[in-house]
């Protein structure tokens, strides 16, 4: 049976060694918490880093076998390894840069080294474990290159990447020196999951940019293979936050939680030390709370549980230290004989614990200034399942707040805001609350861990199913029959890169007679309606083929001819092209070798004679200029191959499509193209049309050839 393996940079346990003695406990941070919940159906391995420096062998032998009975395959790293690769590249790199803290991102090639050198060590220890028919998982920032190097390893297995913490902005990634080693290794996948729809926008704006890879709707071709990109934000364990039974007794931690809650409002905080997490802004809003608010002295707790991490990086220990101190100085200033403001806690809480403080707090106050989702957010709110008593304060920075957007949403930065929501929260009637939690309890239940693992790897393994289908002999084999056996058959066919070769030159590949044969003998059979759908101008398209029995659709269907005359579609303008065309020419300045076509109703720019790098680059450039010029006018930008053309929205290959095939049933339909804009007829056209995409860029189609010479092949055939 085959196997999930997850590969994340840590394990669920992490291994910590004192005075000699090696420990295990759970690994902290939403990923391995989260993750650590979902039990695969499937048997699964997780291989990640164990945590401690071990050098022994012995040592490490032991612990190998001591981790395996829970399906775990530790990866063991140098110091060297450990400073350069996870506190170097890892956290003082990719952690700042992608949560915005560009003043931190470390510029140092030796990092980059060992990020190179420990990704490919995961590679070799996974490549070990893999079998046929395995699912590969790849988590987070740190194993950026591993999707790439274990696809070269093994060219057609199954990987799927899930990165945890935010993608940010073009802006922002475009700054790192490796940012295309950078997206190369992640595109080594087929399915790429984020949190939310911003951070897979930005990643799919960067692949355009900088790789040069277009997407239709996430889905974009790497070299010929399809790689999907998606949104799937990770849940929790809702049950186990929810039912938890917790049998107290007078000495236990948890039972003294339940009396201050009795006598106070508490609120909690709880977060690894991180930047990121915004702990000293969130304090120094508690204190000017207290100085807006005397009335509250005596009466509310801030619970502030600080999880110790990465405390070798200079920038986690200056942290520390502001905590401190803030803590301090503010429990010294406004605490009396029997009333502390805050009850400060620098070390992991164990699951009781934590559990009941979420279920007797009243208020979380959980305002990162950055964060790719946040999961104590969803746990407090699933934990007041019963009570349905409490408020969730959170920023509208953590990918969370998408979906929790019953909770107080706040901006971190504003202090004076987050002092409102403070008062907003402890003066909450107990309806307003109960209504609030019930909706974001309702959702969370629904898409809890389990849902979101299940649905990232349901869509892995569809696209397993669903490999790309080459019209090979059997299925051109079918595909007659089909034609044979119909009495009634509609061909739509493109004709540039579909019927024709594509050249420099437009006005260069009139029909030759091979292809004039071919289509007069297709378009003359009673049983079928061939219909040209062309981006080409109607007066070309009918010079060189409107002598034969044939339907067309000109200019992605500004003009269509069904039957013995052309007709325009209806109300189109052309009058925008008067503020159209001088962008235009300004591209065609900026970039020899490019053209204007000018036609009715649209403008297009070619650029087929252009070199291709500096082509790819404008059209970038310019693309992103149009779509913003044109948003009031009612205008589309097409994509086409080697050109761009400007249009009235509305028409499109695809609604030219329909006038044919809504006007009948059909019993067989075929449709041909190489272009982009061809995949808006292979939308329109019913699940079991044969629809067949020329070349290899990503298509909806079914079929794929990969060459004009292909398709003319199974023309005669369809002749014969
Ligand atoms: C976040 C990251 C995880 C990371 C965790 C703990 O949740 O997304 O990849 O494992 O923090 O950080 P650490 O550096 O201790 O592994």
């Amino acid at each position: 049976m085959s196997k999930l393996i997850i590969v994340a940079n840590r394990l669920p346990v992490t291994i910590n060694r004192k005075e000699g003695e090696l420990y295990y406990h759970p690994s902290a941070g939403g990923l391995a918490t989260g993750l650590n919940s979902y039990k695969s159906d499937k048997p699964s391995l997780w291989i990640g880093w164990a945590g401690a420096i071990v050098e022994n062998d012995w040592e490490r032998v032991s612990i190998e076998q001591d981790l395996k009975k829970d399906g775990l395959v530790p990866i063991f790293l140098s110091q060297s390894e450990v400073e350069l690769f996870y506190e170097g590249f890892s956290n003082k790199v990719i952690w700042p840069h992608f949560h915005y803290f560009t003043q931190y991102t470390t510029y140092q090639e030796s990092y980059w080294e060992a990020y190179q050198a420990v990704n490919q060590l995961f590679a070799t220890v996974v490549s070990e474990h893999i079998e046929e028919g395995d699912i590969i998982w790849i988590h987070d920032y740190q194993l950026l290159l591993l999707p790439a190097l274990l696809r070269k390893l093994f060219p057609s297995i199954t990987i799927g990447f899930f990165l945890h913490i935010p993608f940010p902005s073009y802006e922002i990634f475009r700054i790192l020196p490796w940012r295309k080693e950078i997206l190369d290794g992640v595109l080594g996948a087929d399915l790429i999951g984020f949190h939310t729809f911003g951070y897979m926008r930005h990643f799919l704006s960067a692949t355009y940019r900088i790789a040069g890879y277009e997407h239709d709707f996430g889905k974009l071709s790497v070299e010929g293979r399809p790689v999907n990109v998606d949104v799937f934000p990770m849940g929790i364990d809702y049950k186990k936050y929810a039912k938890q039974e917790i049998v107290l007794s007078g000495k236990d931690h948890s039972f003294q939680i339940e009396r201050l809650a009795k006598k106070s409002s508490l609120i909690i905080s709880i977060d690894r030390l991180d930047y990121t997490k915004g702990i000293p802004q969130r304090i120094r809003a508690f204190e000017q709370f207290l100085i807006d608010h005397p009335t509250y002295h005596g009466k509310v707790i801030l619970f502030l549980i600080v999880i110790p991490s990465r405390s070798n990086v200079d920038q986690y220990k200056e942290l520390k230290e502001e905590v401190d101190t803030l803590v301090g100085r503010i429990n010294s200033q406004y605490g009396s004989f029997d009333w502390f403001p805050i009850r400060y806690y620098y070390r992991s809480l164990a699951f009781p614990e934590i559990s009941t403080l979420y279920r007797e707090s009243h208020i979380a106050l959980i305002t990162p200034l950055r964060d790719g989702m946040n999961l104590v957010a969803k746990e407090f709110v699933a934990s007041k399942d019963r009570s349905r008593k409490g408020v969730l304060i959170l920023s509208e920075m953590a990918g969370a707040s998408n979906e929790l957007s019953d909770a107080i949403i706040i901006n971190p930065h504003d202090k004076a805001g987050v002092v409102t929501a403070l008062k907003q929260a402890l003066e909450m009637t107990a309806t307003e609350q109960s209504w609030r939690l019930r909706k974001m309890q309702k959702q969370l239940k629904k898409y809890d861990v389990r849902h979101w693992a299940e649905s990232f790897i349901g869509e892995l393994t569809k696209k397993t199913l669903k490999k790309e289908v080459q019209l090979n002999k059997d299925s051109v084999q079918e595909l007659l029959k089909a034609y044979s056996d119909a009495k009634t058959r509609l061909i739509v066919l493109d004709y540039d890169g579909t019927l024709m070769d594509f050249h420099v030159d437009p006005q260069a590949v009139k029909p030759d007679a091979k292809l004039l044969y071919s289509l007069k003998n297709l378009s003359t059979n009673d049983k079928n309606k061939v219909v040209i759908n062309t981006g080409r101008d109607k007066k070309t398209i009918h010079d060189w083929l409107g002598h034969l029995p044939l339907d067309f659709a000109a200019e992605h269907g500004v003009w269509i001819k069904n039957g013995s005359k052309w007709k325009k579609n209806q109300g189109l303008r052309s009058q925008w092209k008067k503020q159209i065309r001088p962008v235009l020419e300004q591209l065609v300045e900026r970039t020899p070798g490019s053209f204007i076509e000018d036609k009715d109703f649209s403008l297009a720019w070619h650029y087929r004679r252009v070199d291709k790098e500096l082509g790819a680059k404008r059209v970038r450039e310019f693309k992103d200029v149009l779509t913003y010029l044109i948003t009031s006018l009612n205008l589309q930008v097409l994509d086409g191959n080697k050109v761009v053309e400007v249009k009235n929205t509305g028409v499109s290959k695809g609604a030219a499509t329909t006038k044919w095939s809504d006007a009948k049933q059909w019993d067989f339909v075929l449709a041909i193209g190489d272009d982009t804009t061809d995949e808006d007829m292979f939308k329109v056209l019913p699940p079991d049309a044969y629809t067949v995409k020329v070349g290899e860029h990503a298509s909806i189609a079914r079929y794929r050839v990969t060459s004009v010479a292909q398709v003319r092949e199974l023309l005669s055939l369809l002749m014969e």
